[in-house]
């Protein structure tokens, strides 16, 4: 088994299933209850967030736990876009964010809101001058991503935060492609809210959280009792939060290495693909993007049958974001990117890299799309 998917999710480090298995022993405590095993258990929370908030250069009073990162995009934008709705009704993000921020959008244009979805270039990014020209007196907020997840291409996030912070429009940023591998400074970088997800640095899938400025005394999501400080109803999941917790201090304390094996790896799957005579071009721009993700397009073969033969072999890999596979739909990154109707869309492949995987597993996969190709020529 060979596994290039971790864009789509990586596996729990050992260390952080130890922690969590520990934790769903020892913190079973309620921690809103006032007696010492609870008191323990809010404690653990609390110093998690501390973890969260400082690797992101954040208080820890602004970080609000969430069950996922498509929770933390849809708090950052639902409930915002709704208390300011008297400022506003403009909002601005891309064509090529994940769905837990289109899809919100897509709601709120129901509700009458006005959505403007910026334009990326061939590299997959958003231009601060599109942005620019796009503001208008109503907007009231702009989610951007700070890397994609099919291509791995870095939005100039410290650029787009100087020019809304002038203009005074709130800025969201759909960071969780981003967070294993880029330094996050929501101060410097001028975002006022950031979405995280525990599962793609090797932590469990179910958690999440989001930065959100307190002091913007925006509503609740999710609506109850009193957790997260009043901004997130619901009892803390206690052991996800501790393991996510451990995986945020495993990735800081490794990321420089691991960064420098992932890139190893891309920069040996161009250089044998180059070698391998494999017809592809790259989508985006893989030495300017993150160092897990790299997307390739093979002229004239199938993404869902290169899919197949690659399980077939014990291959691991997707055509685009995870919660599109299945359905042949062609990418919205890539038809974003190339315009609709481009083959790339339906002819590409995303490779995404843990620090685990091995040159000889490139190899591997580059030894069976050759065959492939081989005998997609044979066929015709
Ligand atoms: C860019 C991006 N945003 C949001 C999400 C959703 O995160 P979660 O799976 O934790 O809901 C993903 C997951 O694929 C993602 O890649």
């Amino acid at each position: 088994m060979i596994y290039f998917d971790h864009a789509a999710t990586t596996p729990v480090h050992p260390e952080v299933a130890a922690v969590i298995q520990n934790s769903l022993a020892e913190d079973y405590g309620n921690p809103s209850s006032t007696y010492a095993l609870g008191r323990q258990t809010r404690q653990h929370i609390e110093q998690a967030r501390r973890i969260f908030a400082a690797s992101i250069k954040a208080e820890s009073a602004d970080i609000i736990i969430t069950s996922c990162g498509s929770e933390a995009n849809n708090t950052a934008i639902i409930p915002t876009a709704l208390a300011l709705q008297g400022k506003g009704k403009h909002l601005i993000t891309s064509a090529a964010e994940h769905h837990a921020v289109l899809h919100p959008m897509n709601y709120l244009e129901t509700l009458g809101f006005e959505v403007t979805y910026l334009p990326v270039d061939a590299a997959g990014r958003v231009s601060v001058s599109s942005l620019e020209g796009a503001i208008r007196e109503d907007t009231i907020l702009v989610s951007l991503m700070f890397a994609n997840n099919e291509v791995g291409s870095l939005n100039p996030i410290a650029e787009i935060g100087d020019l809304l912070a002038e203009r005074d429009i709130l800025f969201h940023s759909d960071a969780v492609q981003a967070y294993g591998s880029e330094r996050i400074d929501v101060v410097q970088q001028h975002i006022d809210l950031l979405s995280v997800s525990a599962h793609k640095i090797n932590g469990p899938k179910g958690i999440g959280f989001l930065y959100r400025k307190s002091s913007l005394h925006l509503p609740n999501f999710i609506h109850g009792g009193s957790q997260e400080n009043d901004h997130r109803a619901g009892t803390e999941n206690t052991p996800y939060i501790r393991g996510f917790a451990k995986a945020v201090s495993l990735m800081e304390a490794e990321r420089d290495d691991s960064n420098q094996k992932k890139r190893e790896l891309g920069n040996h799957l161009l250089t044998e693909l180059e070698r391998s005579g494999i017809a592809f071009e790259q989508n985006g721009n893989y030495l300017e993007g993150v160092p897990h993700i790299l997307n390739i397009w093979l002229p004239g073969m199938r993404s869902d049958k290169m899919l197949i033969q690659c399980d077939l072999k014990g291959i691991m890999l997707a055509a685009g974001s995870a919660c599109t596979a299945g359905s042949l739909e062609p990418s919205h990154v890539l038809e974003a990117m190339y315009g609709k109707g481009n083959p790339r869309a339906g002819e590409s492949l995303r490779i995404s890299f843990g620090a685990d995987n091995t040159t000889e597993e490139i190899d591997s996969l580059i030894a069976l799309l050759q065959n492939i190709s081989r005998k997609q020529y044979k066929n015709g």
